[in-house]
This record gives structure tokens, C-alpha cells and sequence, in this order.
């Protein structure tokens, strides 16, 4: 038996990203789970805003924005940024959080996160009241010591970046556990099974 639940919106697990947008002098923070990759050529990812909030419009304004992947580490500070808003509070000097210039984009970097992703913004629409916006990634940063080869992506040290899950339905941060499997390998044999 299945319990059937309805319309949720249940989804997991979900990164715990932190999207900045604004420029050196004065930029702001949101806290976003609704996020996900949308294209491999050109890269692009979607990134889901409320019109609630201040960061949309703000983002629509730029045209650009970044998107850093809170670790376990900076738990506290990833959730301060998704209860404040920027149109009361500069989340960069409340949080104590490092802005670091972007290689390709007006909108900085978060030091303490160890993934950032510099995008410029493509697309937008609306569903619903909310903005869904299209990023094209122009430029990726890695701390160095969490990435075993420099020119590999695929070396990336996963549970050294220690990345920070949220699961949205319970409103609960959680942390990684092991790895269990080789992708488009593991299903190889029983492929074979029934070629
Ligand atoms: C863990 C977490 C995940 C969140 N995910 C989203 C999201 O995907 N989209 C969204 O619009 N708001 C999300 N929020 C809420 C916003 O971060 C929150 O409304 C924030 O205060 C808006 O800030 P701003 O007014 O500076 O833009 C999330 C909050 C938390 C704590």
C-alpha cells in the first residue's frame, strides 16, 4: 500500500544554495533550495524566487548572479540569509560571509562556500507568483583542496564539501552520507540481461 498525499511538493534531496546578486559595493544574499541544472550545451540552471522577497527583482535588474553551495560548516549562516530580507539587513555584514570578485560577472563570490557558480541571466518567466530564471554558467570555482585534480571536475571531493541538504516538506538541514554506486555502470548487467 501507498499513502497517497496529494499535491505535494516534495522533492529530495535539494543543495542548500546561497545566490548572490548585486556587485562589490552593495550585493545581497537569498537562500535557495528550489534550484536545479536545466541544460548541459550551453550549461544553464533554473533557480525558483517568490516575488515576495527582494532578491528577484534585484536579480532581473543585474543580469547576473552567482550561486555558492553552502557546506554543513556555514549552516547557520545559509539559514540567517533565508529568513532576512536584504531590503532590511546587509546579510554579508551580518553574517560575517567573505564577498570575493567574480571572474566573468558583476555579482561576487562567496569564499566560505566551496562551489560558486558565476552565471548570466538568460531567461526569465513567471509561474504562478514565482520567478523562475535561467542562468548560463560562464565560470565554476572549486576550493582547491576539495577538487583531487585541478583540470578534472569529475575528482571533485564530495564529502569533503561536506555539502548542506535541505529536506523542504520537514524545513530540515541534513548532511551526506557514503557513496553506494558507480552511475551508467551499475545497471550495466541487467542492461545486458535484456539486450
Ligand atoms: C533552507 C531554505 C531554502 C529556501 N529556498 C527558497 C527557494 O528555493 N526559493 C525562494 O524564493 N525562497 C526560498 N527560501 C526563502 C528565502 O530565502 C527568504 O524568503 C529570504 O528571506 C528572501 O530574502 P530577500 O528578501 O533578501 O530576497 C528558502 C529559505 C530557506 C531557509
Amino acid at each position: 500500500m501507498k499513502s497517497k498525499l496529494g499535491p505535494q511538493r516534495i522533492m529530495f534531496p535539494l543543495p542548500t544554495a546561497l545566490v548572490v546578486a548585486g556587485n562589490m559595493e552593495r550585493s545581497n544574499i537569498i537562500t535557495i533550495a528550489w534550484i536545479n541544472m536545466l541544460t548541459g550545451l550551453p550549461p544553464t540552471l533554473g533557480v525558483s524566487i517568490g516575488s515576495k522577497g527582494y532578491s528577484a527583482e534585484l536579480i532581473k535588474k543585474n543580469k547576473d548572479f552567482s550561486v555558492n553551495l553552502a557546506s554543513v560548516e556555514i549552516m547557520r549562516e545559509a539559514d540567517f540569509c533565508g529568513i532576512t530580507s536584504g531590503e532590511e539587513v546587509d546579510k554579508f555584514s551580518a553574517t560575517g560571509l567573505t564577498k570575493i570578485p567574480s571572474d566573468k560577472i558583476h555579482s561576487p563570490i562567496i569564499q566560505e562556500c566551496p562551489v560558486n557558480i558565476e552565471c548570466k541571466l538568460v531567461e526569465t518567466r513567471m509561474t504562478g507568483r514565482t520567478h523562475q530564471l535561467v542562468g548560463e554558467i560562464l565560470q565554476t570555482h572549486v576550493d582547491e583542496d576539495k577538487i583531487r585534480d585541478t583540470k578534472r571536475p569529475d575528482s571533485i571531493d564530495i564529502l569533503s564539501i561536506n555539502p548542506l541538504i535541505y529536506y523542504s516538506r520537514a524545513r530540515e538541514y541534513w548532511a551526506l552520507g557514503r557513496k553506494v554506486g558507480d552511475a551508467y555502470k551499475i545497471g550495466y548487467e541487467l542492461k545486458q540481461r535484456n539486450d
